[in-house]
Parts: C-alpha cells; structure tokens; sequence
C-alpha cells in the first residue's frame, strides 16, 4: 500500500520535463509482436502498466527488458497466442494484444481486460471490428478465443471513436488483404502515434489522426527505433496541481496541442499561459476562477482523463463550475474523497456542480482510480494542513516517480509503503 503524505500551501516553482505517455507506449507495446523484428523504443515511463504489458510480451515468447526509459523488444520467437487471466486482468490494454495476436498467429486466446473501474468498458465494438475483418470470435464464460485463417480488408464504421477499439483495428488490418478503412476512428494524438510507429515498422497508413484511416500493405522492416510521445495528461495534471497551488512552472516537452483544451480552461480560471509547441509556461497566483461549464468529448474535445485533475484545481475557485462526463458512465468516484477535504460538490446524474470554497483542510483519503488518485494530490497541494492519500498503487500505473516531480517543483510530498 503507497501512503502519500502532502503536505500543502506551498507553490510549485521549476522545470517539469513531461514523461513518456503510457496510453502512446502500451499499443505500441502490443504492436512490437507484428513482424517479429528487433525494437528499441525511447521515452518509455516506468509505470506498472509498462510492467504488466512486459510480462504479456515475455508471456509470448519475446525478449522484453527496460533499462530506465529504453524498451528493447525482439518478438521473432513468439511461442505463445494465449493471455492467462491474471495477466489480462492487470490493465484495460491488454485487450489491445487481441488485434496483434491474430494477425501475427491467426489466433487469440484471452478473458475481458482489467484497468480503472470507470464504467462498464465492453468490448463490443473491439469484437465486432474484428469479425468484420474476418475473424471467428467465441466467448465462452469468462474466455473469449479468436481465429482467422485470413484476414480481409473491408471498410469498419464505428458508432463511437473508441480509443481500443481503433488501435485493435489498425494491429489487425496490418495483416489484412487488400485496405481497410476505418470511419468513425478516435482521433486522439495517441492513435497518430500508433500509426507513427506501424508506418516505420513498415505499414501503409493513412489519415490516422482524422475520422477516416486507411491501412494498406504491410512489409516487415527487421529493425525499428522509436521514441514514444510525451504525456499529455501527466502534463495536464502537473498544469492543474501548479494551478491549484499557485506558482510558475514551465512544462516540457509535451506538444501543447495535445492539452489546449486543458490550458484554455486553466486560462478561462485566471492563470497566465504562453504555450510554444512543446513547451508551457504557467504562472497561478493560485487564487483561481470557476470556469462555467466543462464537457468532457473525445479528443479533440476536454479529456476525460484531465477531468478529475481539473475538478481538483478548481475546488477553491471563485463561483460555480458544472463539469458533465460524457466518455465513462462512473469517473467522479473521487467525488465523495474530495468531499472530506471540505470540497462543495454536488452529483447530479452524469454532472458535478463545483462550488469554490474559501479553504480545503488536509484529511486520509483513498485513491480510488489512476486519475482520482492524482486529483487527490492536487487537491492536496491546495489544502491547509496533511493530506493522506492512500493508494493500493492506482497512481504507480500512470505516473513516472510522480513525489520525486513533485518535490523537485517544490511540493512537500513523501511517499511512503506500507505492508
Ligand atoms: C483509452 O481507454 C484510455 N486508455 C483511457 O485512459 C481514456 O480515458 C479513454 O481511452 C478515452 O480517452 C488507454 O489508452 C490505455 P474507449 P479505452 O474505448 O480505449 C465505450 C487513463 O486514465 N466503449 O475510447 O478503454 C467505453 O465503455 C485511461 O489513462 C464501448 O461501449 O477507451 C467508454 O464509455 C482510463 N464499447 C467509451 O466507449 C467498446 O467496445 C470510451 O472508451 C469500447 C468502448
């Protein structure tokens, strides 16, 4: 168990130098089995989701090792096309290796993936792409088993721009006949960077990036060196904490692109903003605005992902902000643990109503997802006195050494284990 000890009201000052974005990292991950060629990838965070997607690699067949932040990948003697349950059940992406199981082997065997608690996260849209391509898919109790002798090229509409569900597609088509053609695809930078890697890999792609992507050829290249995305919500949530707490940091190495809706509302809040492509400076006297009404949309709409985040920086902000989660049916499950630290929040069917309090004071809280956990630190930093944080390691699985970020800013934060 990790025990966050936070200390508030003291402002952030420095340089943070944004990690390597897991949610970028995890499909390539699952993307290094396609041609059995030897991978380096550069930026890779430790996190404990890079660790589980190792563990599935080694599961495989692979030779899979991280030294810091280099991966070093060879996967030409895969010897495996199964995923046992506990494995699957570590994270959400482990699903993602569905799409790259069948077109490397013609099969997949695994059981619905794990990852944060934030709705119900079928995996309809995934399955259904998949048998559209050409794929016999069985569920069986908890086992689903997936086959194809070939895989076809076809066009694929997607009701909703599912982030998994594009990413299991485009592994898929790699091995196809003839182009497939995804409508209604996400557009997250994430999926851009998944198609970075497959074209350097050696596949044909198109419009990954857009609603429409097209997958065409794909020749194997032996050799592929790649360096991950920056993360673009460990940048929001460091934007948000310097926010709340008040201070001037410079974030870098994260396009800002990637989090303008993010900074366009910590800007609507009172902070000063000079964003250059990949590099943020940020200046809060840590006396903030409400903000009106946040939606959060998929990309490039506000990140579902940053909404917790935000919700933390705002809960001393002057006035009302009403924040409406339209992505994931249970993602205010820290709601209830901000409240303790003397937050005004009300829940109303997919809607927080924020109304800014003059003080937050310290309290044990319980981190109950990756982003939920995060907020609590933010809120934290805000509040007068001690904030616990307890945690049975949500944050480890998205935040690269997240106390030592936050100390070097200038944060009194200790993480302490306990058994
Ligand atoms: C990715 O999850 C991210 N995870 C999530 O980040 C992120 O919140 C999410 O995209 C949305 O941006 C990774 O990249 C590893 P979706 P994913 O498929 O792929 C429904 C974090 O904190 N849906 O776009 O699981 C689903 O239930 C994590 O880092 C179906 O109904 O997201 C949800 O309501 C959390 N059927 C919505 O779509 C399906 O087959 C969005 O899901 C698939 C999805």
């Amino acid at each position: 168990m990790d025990i966050w000890h936070i200390r508030g009201g003291r402002r952030l000052e420095g340089i943070y130098r944004v990690q390597g974005s897991k949610n970028a990292s995890l499909p390539i991950l699952a993307a290094s089995i396609l041609g059995g060629a030897e991978i380096e990838l550069e930026n890779v965070p430790q996190l404990r989701d890079i660790d589980a997607a190792l563990r599935i690699l080694r599961h495989l067949g692979c030779k899979a090792e991280q030294k810091n932040n280099l991966v070093y990948i060879k996967s030409n003697d895969l010897t495996r096309s199964s995923i046992p349950h506990e494995l699957m059940l570590e994270m959400r992406s482990s699903v993602i290796f569905m799409g790259a199981l069948l077109a490397r082997c013609g099969e997949a065997r695994l059981s619905p993936p794990g990852g944060c608690r934030l709705g119900k996260r079928p995996i309809d849209l995934h399955l259904a792409a998949l048998r559209k391509l050409g794929a016999e898919i069985e569920e069986r109790g908890g086992d689903i088993h997936c086959r194809a002798k070939r895989l076809r090229g076809t066009e694929i509409r997607l009701p909703f721009p599912s982030v998994g569900a594009t990413e299991n597609i485009l592994l898929a088509a790699t091995a196809a006949e003839g182009e497939t053609v995804i409508r209604g695809a996400a557009r997250e930078p994430e999926i851009e960077a998944l198609a970075a890697y497959l074209q350097k890999a050696g596949c044909r792609i198109a419009g990954a990036g857009t609603d429409t992507v097209t997958i065409g050829e794909y020749r194997p290249a032996d050799y592929v060196r790649h360096r991950v995305l920056a993360d673009r919500i460990a940048a929001s949530t460091v934007a948000c904490a310097a926010a709340a707490a008040g201070g001037e940091v410079e974030l870098r190495g994260a396009e800002s692109a990637h989090f303008s809706t993010v900074l366009h509302f910590l800007k609507r809040a009172g902070c000063d903003i000079i964003s250059e492509n990949t590099c943020v400076r940020l200046r809060s006297d840590g006396c903030l605005n409400a903000v009106g009404r946040v939606r959060t949309e998929p990309y490039p709409g506000f990140p579902t992902d940053a909404q917790p985040v935000l919700m933390a920086a705002l809960l001393k902000a002057r006035g009302c902000t009403e924040i409406t989660e339209t992505i994931f049916e249970n993602r205010f499950r820290q709601v209830p643990e901000l409240k303790r630290l003397g937050a005004d929040i009300r829940l109303c069917d997919r809607s927080a109503v924020i109304r800014g309090v003059g003080r937050l004071t310290g309290a044990a809280l319980e981190a109950t997802d990756l982003r939920g956990g995060a907020a609590m630190i933010v809120a934290g930093l805000a509040a007068e006195g001690e904030t616990l944080v307890r945690d049975t390691g949500h944050i480890r699985r998205g935040y690269e050494a997240f106390d030592r970020c936050l100390r070097d800013l200038g944060a009194d934060v200790r993480l302490g284990i306990e058994p």
